[in-house]
């Protein structure tokens, strides 16, 4: 495996994230222009499931960065044939790619590319981690308090089939926030700290919904989408008891009206668009350090 890849947020320390978020960051403020001195860098996105912001978010940053970019679609592709994951992304290594970004649905589908030599960011995988989220995730946040030590975080909802869940908890953590959980019994992952909804709204910086992941099973008896919203979604009540500096995050797509009341997806407490911008600059930095490249330097930066 090409040290440069991105797998989860266990292969990055402590330092190594900070530096992804500043160099994300110096993306917006002075090096929006910024581009790859190797300008024929052959990327390739190969999405083995459903995304549209993950995707294209991925694309604008590949392009603003000037790499050359391919989509790749499994529907129209020898995966049709019978072709492994394994010989596929062999195949793009073999015709001359020099990255690739893959989202499988198999929980940690990389452990099958060991021998792969070019790197691979890893776009989620089943409900194992999703990295770049991740690092989204924390940018948002780093704008908002500028720290992150004693940071209290809840996260809630499907928490059982969520990557976007396990790879906050492992970087939220190592930054030193606290992290805490709630949502149905059935979705529960049984390691983690989890605490009564209501009473813990009022306490926490962030509060992160999660979509309900039915492609992977996940569902529940004799439930409505508004008695779901009652019992366990941000509704008008929980927004008024944040406090008034929270903000509510979402990693989307937002089932409206069962998660989130439709009216707080873009409420003032709301990151939920804030984040998906802030998904190009990290991706920037991402991809920026696949292929080598070191983080801007303080005296580089205007
Ligand atoms: C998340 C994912 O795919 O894991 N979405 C995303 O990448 N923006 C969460 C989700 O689909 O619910």
């Amino acid at each position: 495996m090409n040290k440069y890849s991105l797998l989860s947020m266990d292969d990055l320390s402590r330092e190594e994230i900070l530096a992804i978020l500043e160099d994300a960051q110096r993306f917006n403020i002075s090096h929006s222009d910024w581009q790859l001195p190797n300008s024929k860098a052959l990327i390739a996105n190969l999405f083995f499931e459903p995304s549209t912001r993950t995707h294209f978010s991925f694309c604008s940053a590949e392009m603003q960065l000037g790499c050359k970019v391919s989509d790749f679609n499994p529907d129209s592709s020898s995966v049709t044939k019978g072709e492994t994951l394994y010989d596929t992304v062999k195949t793009f290594e073999a015709i001359g790619y020099d990255a690739l970004v893959i989202r499988h649905p198999q929980d940690e589908y990389y452990k099958e590319l060991e021998n792969i030599s070019i790197p691979i960011i890893n776009a989620g995988d089943g409900k194992g981690n999703h990295p770049s989220q991740c690092l989204l995730d924390l940018l948002t946040i780093y704008q908002e308090f500028h720290h992150f030590e004693g940071l209290k975080v809840l996260i809630v909802g499907d928490i059982a089939h969520s990557r976007v869940a396990t790879s906050n908890k492992i970087a939220l953590e190592k930054l030193g926030a606290l992290v805490y959980f709630a949502g149905p019994e059935e979705w529960r992952r049984e390691e983690y700290k989890y605490v009564d909804l209501d009473e813990m709204i009022s306490e926490v910086d962030v509060v992160m919904m999660l979509r309900i992941q039915k492609e992977r099973g996940a569902s529940l008896v004799n439930i409505s989408n508004e008695e779901y919203l009652n019992r366990y979604g941000l509704n008008l009540k929980r927004y008024a008891m944040m406090k008034e500096e929270a903000i509510i995050m979402h990693p989307a797509p937002v089932n409206r009206g069962i998660e989130i009341d439709d009216s707080l997806v873009e409420a003032q407490k709301s990151r939920i668009f804030k984040q998906m911008s802030n998904g190009v600059l990290v991706r920037k930095a991402i991809i920026k350090r696949a292929f080598g490249y070191k983080p801007f330097k303080e005296e580089e930066c205007a």
